[in-house]
């Protein structure tokens, strides 16, 4: 019994030093458990509070859409400059190489696809998540549209389940084409992800009132970055986005449709983790892509 002989006389209790309290970084999130907090503080970056996520799984609903083609080719050499990767189970296992060891998001929801009517979607099963080291479990919600409850019920059962095995959920808010992106819809949208268990919600940026969507969310909002828009307009919405209370970015089209994908991703990390001015960016986006 090598602990009861022998054993030293334990007597360094710190007795004068209290122990400390720390906040959780992101906001929102001091009660939930260890695991969705690790899992959470490998996505976001502890020094700026902010994330850059790369998203390419638009092919479960639009196929090879351009810049999907080739994964290997156009996407893979990408991934070393994002923080977290966002994308199917299918792509992630044919090919994203393991040794990336990058946190995934991973697509959690699907269903229809562009051909047919949006949102009409059902989950994957958590092992299959827990297999893959899912750091979050993606969940596509159509608030105000035809597959409203479908999709958050969706979202219960996945943000259930993730809280059963410490991963977190990601709320995405979709747009039907019937719905309007305004500062009332996405502030709605977001807000239902959020009361309904969702840990972060993925929402797009608008001109008008967008600090009021972050500020009535009370957890982290990332912006999806939306149909390509030339790169100093891209830039700038990243930087609106972040000076209006977002957490970062899950960009995929202005990311891998842009002239020069690297130097595109870079010049978006300057904005969201070293406050870099659009202007700045841009800069430094023609700076890469000239060298
Ligand atoms: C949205 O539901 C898709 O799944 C994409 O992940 C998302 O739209 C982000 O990509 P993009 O920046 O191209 O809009």
């Amino acid at each position: 019994m090598a602990d009861a002989n022998g054993n030293k006389e334990a007597k360094d209790y710190g007795l004068d030093v209290p122990v400390k309290k720390e906040a959780f970084f992101l906001k929102g999130l001091d009660h939930v458990d260890w695991g969705i907090k690790d899992r959470m503080g490998r996505i976001f970056n502890k020094k700026s509070g902010n994330t850059v996520m790369l998203a390419f799984d638009h092919g479960y609903i639009m196929g090879p859409t351009s810049g999907l083609e080739r994964i290997d080719l156009g996407i893979v050499p990408l991934i070393d400059y994002a923080d977290c990767i966002m994308c199917t189970r299918g792509v992630l296992r044919s090919c994203v190489p393991p040794q990336v060891n990058k946190p995934v998001s991973l697509r959690f929801s699907a269903g229809t696809t562009v051909l047919n009517d949006l949102n009409d979607e059902c989950i994957l099963d958590i092992e299959e998540a827990i297999r893959l080291n899912a750091s979050a479990l993606a969940i596509m919600v159509s608030v105000g549209g035809k597959y409203e409850a479908k999709t958050i019920d969706n979202l219960v059962r996945t943000a259930d389940m993730g809280a059963k095995y410490g991963i977190p959920t990601l709320g995405v808010t979709a747009v039907g084409k019937e719905l309007t992106r305004d500062s009332r819809y996405l502030s709605m949208a977001s807000r239902v992800c959020a009361e309904n268990g969702a840990t972060f919600v993925k929402t797009y940026y608008c001109e008008e009132g967008f600090e009021k969507v972050t500020a009535a969310c009370p957890v982290p909002i990332v912006i999806a970055g939306g149909k390509k828009v030339p790169e100093l307009d891209a830039l700038t919405i990243a930087y609106r986005a972040i000076q209006q209370g977002a957490a970062g970015v899950d960009m995929g089209r202005n990311v891998f449709q842009a002239d020069a994908p690297v130097a595109m991703l870079k010049a978006v990390r300057g904005v969201v983790h070293d406050e870099l001015k659009p202007e700045e960016a841009f800069e430094l986006y023609n700076e890469l892509k000239s060298a």
